[in-house]
């Protein structure tokens, strides 16, 4: 078959064998001072005044209560008030129930001074609805019944509350603690010293003449416009009412030197859910710490603030570079999710009943009977906004996942080349240092798709633009990787160098397009290239600007090979409070940069997928690397966990990190291989290898000071078993590709974490150091020094798990105490699934998409097995557009492996068969006799190994579009 590879793919016989000057000053003080983070520059929630208001209040009984005579119940939602009763601020709740299990709940002012931030843009479309109708009711209560869902509501009015219920059961409260605390909108008061009080109604009367004599609409008439047709602007009531009384932060505040304004003064929601029956949660990432998430009591709680965090500290609720507000809570009996969907810095308390027993404490109550059911609670907090939160009722993880993804769309399916090995440093010097390193990885008979340029190949930090005596010629250096069938990412960050003769910076300032300062004018800070404007990707007009940027034109030297990372989009900015954009620039519509915060970077990532997507002429499938991310990022690519550190801990955090993201749909996550500050010793390179080559998202990285460390400058020893796990990865491409697909097509995660699977299997649910690819693979890295064996939890029961070296046979569930050598990495295959895999490892990705395929089918103990497999020309729209894929199934049961087309919309020319199957787990058969249509039958022959089990099929020769039947007799 040789003479089919093109010649630049060679084939390495090895693996067939084997199987700043401006920002140094900012930097320099760190990194000459700290060696950890630098807590101190980041908000505690008693720094955070709206997180300490909130969270002085305690449980008990809410101040709320809804007027049961102002529900309206229309065909998409009932709307009932709430009223404050000591301040007498009316809020207005929306209930909607929503087709596939979900209800949604908006909260917010009936009468706002100024419209509330509503996010945008992160919903793929208005959820459907399924009605709800009114089918109980007494003095305090109502009853509520959804019309899709096997659900009922009961809202109760004083105090307010809101029970979800299955049948008997109760599967959520929502302010069962009383803890919803609404910020309404307000005028300054008067100073103390007036003494002055005013009432809330001389406040009213006072906020309706503010209003008369600027002849601006009733404030209740405000809703849905933006924010600066409305006339509550602080300011403007400040003259009214001059200085403010209120408690310190809530009208101004200060953080370290950083003053934030606050025009229009406290704002904040909060509300909480009881969750009866669960004591597991997880999500709301980017945190560095387990994939279980902790109770927060007494200590801080969770943060969601999008932020560039210098040398994160691990084990902590710290905010890092992005937010998703996505919590999933899990029971052996079902699985729930709660999905907050506010932008502005949000806070997560949780607690437990549970918190602090051990598993024999809590038997022994069950067994005394006086144990309480366990529950948890969640708070969430946030500082601006409305309340608009989702409750996805499950009842499998497999449908909240469902759930979600039918909100916010589903991963992106990556181009098959970003699936393959990813070689990035900070930086490559020039165009011959990025040739040389290309040809180092041909030289060593290692796979490569891609090599990586920071911020230094642009001419002084001017991101669309190149170096020109180190890049001079950019488009021949992308030709002579194109001709390898290689890719190159150049970095393109959200900040503008303020320069006159920097086309960017020009247009954007004369277009108007940059994120304002309070008094109107361009905000500036310090990033990278010294003094640096923002792009307002909020606005849509500055997106579609961006997304023009990426034309080939536009952007010179660039070429259809390369792609493009986004990097310190949380905003940073090195001089701004918490190293980001003050709280009250300002943004498109008027809004703050308080309300937008957590969606800047998803805003900069959508713009950047769309430009790759346009300059093709909506053809080729983006690809585009981001830092910072939102709920709904998984529709533009990929995502990493930032600088992380060359240690142990950091290569055993990515597995929870990438976890928790993969659980709120953002499945491409990777971690830096290597670890991207310090210089990680050959044995923990080595072990970030292995580990990298299992994540969905496969890139080496590091920072500028580290030294080098592409592959080959290791001793050979270590650099053959780098060459092993690469090789482990692109024969794994298929079974990647196809995982992605199916992440694509209903949003389950491609690395799992093994409760989603296993979901009554208590023992896996705070793992936190094996994790599951699809159904098929279960992966324990090693991620201790000098190990010489691991510890591996194999699932079950009724499962059986396959060694993919040895073919070794374990039964679950055990916990097996594997030996290990610096080659080895635990991996284990499910008895009951097929894998499919490319044997011959090349050059890249694209050097293999027309390969023929072996399926690897492990049988479970019933002598069955099942699996899919998804092709398509692995970088065009046009599986979506024209159909042009394949989707089949390959199923085994009564001795007979069946190859079936599993969508039968699809039709996809390919040249790709399958060359072997491997079936593990079998005895050995008499004969082996291929069916195909249209043809008579054939013999196969085949090899069988009574020691493992195992039978090997050669040559069936199948094309993999076809339909046959392979038939062990
Ligand atoms: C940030 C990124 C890092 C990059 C560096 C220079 O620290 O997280 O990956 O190398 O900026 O661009």
């Amino acid at each position: 078959m040789s003479g089919r590879w093109p010649p630049p793919c060679l084939l390495y016989p090895q693996l067939r064998r084997s199987r700043m000057v401006l920002v140094l000053a900012y930097l320099g003080v760190v990194l000459g001072i700290t060696l950890a983070v630098d807590r101190s520059n980041f908000k505690t929630c008693e720094e955070s005044s709206f997180c300490k208001r909130q969270r002085s209040l305690r449980p008990g009984l809410s101040p709320y209560r809804a007027l049961l005579d102002s529900v309206q119940l229309g065909p998409d939602a009932l709307t009932v008030q709430l009223i404050h009763e000591v301040t007498k601020v009316v809020l207005v709740l929306e209930l909607q129930g929503l087709q596939k299990n979900m209800t949604r709940i908006r909260i917010d002012e009936l009468q706002p001074l100024r419209p509330r931030y509503r996010v945008p843009d992160v919903l793929v479309a208005d959820p459907p609805t399924a009605p709800l109708s009114v089918s109980g009711r007494d003095d305090n209560s109502m009853e509520l019944t959804a019309a899709e869902g096997p659900y009922k509501i009961i809202l109760t009015a004083r105090p307010f509350r809101l029970d979800l219920l299955e049948g008997r059961s109760l599967l959520l409260s929502v302010n069962a603690r009383g803890l919803l605390e609404f910020e309404h909108q307000r005028l300054r008061r008067v100073p103390f010293s007036d003494k002055v009080s005013l009432t809330l109604g001389s406040m009213w009367d006072k906020i309706k003449n503010i209003f008369s004599r600027q002849g601006a609409t009733d404030p209740a008439e405000g809703n849905g416009a933006q924010p600066e047709d409305a006339a509550g602007d602080g300011d403007k009531a400040k003259t009214q009412d001059t200085a403010e009384r209120e408690e310190p932060g809530a009208w101004e505040e200060m953080f370290k030197t950083h003053s934030d304004s606050k025009p229009y003064g406290p704002t904040s929601v909060g509300l909480d859910f009881s969750l009866p029956g669960m004591e597991h949660v997880y999500g709301i990432p980017e945190h560095a710490d387990s994939l279980r998430l902790k109770v927060t009591e007494g200590g801080e709680p969770y943060r969601l603030y999008n932020l560039d965090v210098f040398q994160y500290e691990l084990d902590n609720p710290m905010a890092l570079y992005g937010s998703v507000p996505v919590l999933l809570a899990h029971s052996p009996h079902r699985d729930l999710g709660i999905f907050w969907l506010n932008a502005a810095e949000t806070w997560v308390d949780i607690s437990s009943n549970t918190a602090g027993k051990t598993l024999f404490g809590k038997m022994l109550d069950y067994l005394q009977g006086s144990g309480e059911t366990p529950q948890t609670d969640v708070r969430w907090m946030s500082e601006s906004g409305i309340i608009d939160v989702f409750l996805l009722l499950g009842p499998s993880a497999f449908d909240v996942f469902r759930q979600y993804a039918s909100l916010t769309g589903t991963q992106a399916l990556p181009p098959l080349f970003s699936l393959g090995y990813h070689q990035s440093r900070w930086n490559y010097r020039d165009e011959a240092d990025v040739l040389e390193v290309d040809q180092g990885f041909d030289d060593h008979s290692l796979p490569c798709d891609v090599i990586w340029l920071d911020i230094e190949h642009a001419d002084g930090k001017r991101y669309f633009t190149w170096d020109p005596s180190r890049f001079p010629q950019p488009r021949r250096m992308l030709e002579r990787l194109a001709s390898k069938r290689r890719k190159l990412v150049a970095i393109v960050d959200p900040h503008i160098k303020v320069d006159s003769g920097y086309r960017v910076h020009e247009e954007l300032r004369n277009q108007g397009l940059y994120v304002k300062t309070r008094d109107g004018s361009d905000y500036e800070g310090w990033c990278w290239p010294g003094s640096a404007s923002y792009p307002d990707f909020t606005n849509p007009t500055m997106r579609a600007w961006w997304a023009d940027m990426f034309s080939f034109d536009n952007y010179e030297g660039s070429a259809p090979n390369l792609y493009v990372w986004n990097d310190m989009n949380e905003p940073s900015v090195f001089n701004g409070p918490e190293v980001t954009m003050l709280k009250d620039a300002q943004h498109y519509g008027g809004w703050e940069h308080r309300d937008i915060h957590n969606i800047y970077g998803f805003y900069v990532h959508m713009a950047t997928a769309d430009g790759l997507i346009q300059r093709s002429g909506g053809i080729e499938r983006p690809f585009v690397l981001s830092r910072a991310f939102f709920a709904g990022s998984q529709r533009f690519g990929a995502v990493w966990t930032g600088d992380n550190t060359a240690g142990w801990d950091h290569l055993k955090i990515s597995i929870p990190m990438c976890l928790s993201l993969g659980l709120v749909g953002l499945s491409f996550c990777g971690a830096d291989v290597g670890g991207f500050f310090k210089n990680p010793d050959p044995e923990l390179l080595v072990r970030w290898y292995q580990m990298g080559a299992y994540q969905p998202f496969f890139r080496a990285h590091a920072h500028l000071d580290t030294g080098r460390r592409e592959p080959w400058l290791l001793p050979a020893q270590h650099q053959d078993i780098i060459r092993e796990a690469l090789g482990h990865r692109y024969s794994l491409l298929p079974y990647w590709y196809t995982l992605f697909y199916q992440a694509h097509r209903d949003g389950s995660p491609v690395m799992r974490p093994l409760w989603v699977q296993y979901p009554q299997d208590v023992t896996t649910f705070s793992i936190d150091d094996q994790f599951l690819l699809g159904d098929a693979l279960l992966v324990h890295p090693v991620s201790d020094a000098g190990a010489h064996g691991v510890q591996v939890y194999l699932p079950g029961p009724g499962e059986v798990w396959y060694d993919i070296q040895s073919y070794q046979k374990h039964q679950g569930p055990q916990t097996l105490y594997l030996p290990v050598t610096l080659s080895s990495i635990p991996v284990f295959q499910r008895g009951g699934t097929i894998v499919p895999r490319w044997m011959r490892v090349r050059r890249s990705s694209d050097c293999m998409k027309d390969d023929p395929i072996t399926l690897f089918v492990a049988l479970s103990p019933q002598g069955m097995a099942q699996g899919e497999l998804f092709l398509d020309d692995g970088h065009t729209f046009n599986y979506q557009t024209r159909q042009e894929f394949l989707l089949r199934r390959f199923s085994f049961s009564s001795n007979t492996l069946v190859s079936s087309c599993a969508d039968p919309r699809g039709h996809f020319e390919t040249p790709v068969w399958i060359e072997r199957v491997v079936i593990i787990g079998v005895g050995k058969p008499a004969t082996v006799v291929l069916q195909t249509q249209g043809s008579p039958e054939s013999r196969l022959s085949f090899q069988h190994d009574p020691e493992t089990s195992v039978l090997v099929l050669r040559k069936p020769g199948v094309s993999v579009a076809s339909d046959w039947s392979i038939h062990l007799q």
